[in-house]
């Protein structure tokens, strides 16, 4: 074989020259460039040369020689460890990364919780629709006809008639609830409700409730009240007391809001119970006897008692919460709090 047709097996060699190590790429390098590797050897042939196309021979040879050695350097870069700074690319000004794997936003949370001491007692979960019409919001709830509560102010009606309406209040569920079935009921209606409110740090048009209904013979007074201590004891300790003010709703007579012992400073006085101790949690009373005939029980054999709170006020109190607004905003460093409480349950 001519060295004219070496050289072109040794170049068409080159071209599938692999390493996967230093080492092996340290030993390409002596086999090919070394002092006695191939390049070498070639041109100790060719000075011996003495044919006419030395001229040629000289130019193809330099450029294997060429190739060989970019070839080579190529192989050599790849496979050496990398030791500058650049090259391992730690950028010590960048921020940590973190391992946030998302959360359940505080409104689920402190539903779930709120939800989970009622089933533990016994009630069962209830639900409707968001788009409610005038006889399950209002009328057989006991609304008169002229109440404040259906005025456009504080309801988003949604047809001209003021029929159908978002619904103002979770009550609408009960009634569906006791219109569907036969006492004992004992149950909880979570859900989005709507009211037409300026939005700002403690009011927006669109919240949470959990109301709960409990109907049976006999049911009185102090079942309502014990059944509500328990539930303030469950979600924030054992050491937080309720007490009763008497108030007004149209669908319970007697009725009363119910408030706290401050969680935040213990009953002392701070900003969040405005100096009085005592931080507003809900409102219930006994289910009127003419809601009960409304809905098709029999009011001389069954009496019930009814609550309804707000969970973004729940939520504030457990979570020490500042602006209702920042339930809506989804800025993570808010919602990250919450992530940790995710995994717990
Ligand atoms: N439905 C009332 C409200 O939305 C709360 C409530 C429920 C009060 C049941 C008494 C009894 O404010």
């Amino acid at each position: 074989m001519s060295l004219k047709e070496r050289i072109a097996g040794f170049e068409a060699e080159l071209q599938g020259l692999v390493a996967q190590t230093a080492e092996e790429a340290e030993q390409l390098r002596v086999k090919w460039l070394g002092r006695n590797g191939i390049i070498t050897g070639l041109f100790e042939e060719f000075k011996q040369a003495t044919s006419p196309e030395k001229k040629e021979l000289g130019q193809v040879m330099n450029r294997l020689k060429t190739a060989a050695q970019e070839r080579i350097e190529r192989i050599r870069a790849a496979t050496a460890p990398s030791t500058s700074i650049e090259a391992r690319a730690v950028d010590m000004t960048a921020p940590a990364a973190t391992d946030f794997a998302g959360s359940l936003h505080p409104i689920t949370l402190t539903r779930q919780r709120i939800v989970d001491v009622f089933e533990r007692i016994g009630f069962t979960v209830s639900s409707g629709p968001e788009v409610e019409d005038d006889h399950h919001n209002f009328s057989a709830l006991n609304f008169p006809p002229d109440h404040p509560a259906r005025d456009m102010q504080d309801t988003f009606f949604v047809d001209h008639g003021h029929d159908l309406a978002l619904r103002t209040h979770t009550s609408s569920v009960q009634v569906r609830v006791m219109e569907g079935g036969t006492p004992p009921i004992r149950t909880v209606s979570p859900g989005r409700v709507y009211r037409n409110e300026a939005i700002s740090a403690r009011a927006h048009c669109m919240f949470h409730q959990v109301e709960g209904l409990y109907i049976d013979k006999g049911v009185n007074f102090v079942q309502l009240k014990g059944t509500l201590d328990h539930f303030a004891k469950s979600l924030f300790g054992d050491e937080v007391r309720i007490r009763m003010r008497p108030s007004y709703f149209p669908f319970t007579e007697p009725s009363a809001e119910v408030d706290m012992s401050c969680t935040i400073c213990g009953g002392k006085g701070c900003t969040v119970c405005k100096h009085s101790g005592w931080v507003e949690i809900m409102g219930c009373g006994m289910v009127d006897p003419a809601v009960l005939t409304n809905c098709g029980i029999d009011a001389g054999t069954y009496s019930g008692f009814a609550f309804g709170m707000g969970v973004e006020r729940i939520a504030q109190l457990l979570y020490r919460v500042p602006d209702l607004r920042l339930y809506w905003e989804n800025d993570v460093r808010f919602l990250e709090r919450f992530s940790a409480e995710a995994f717990r349950r």
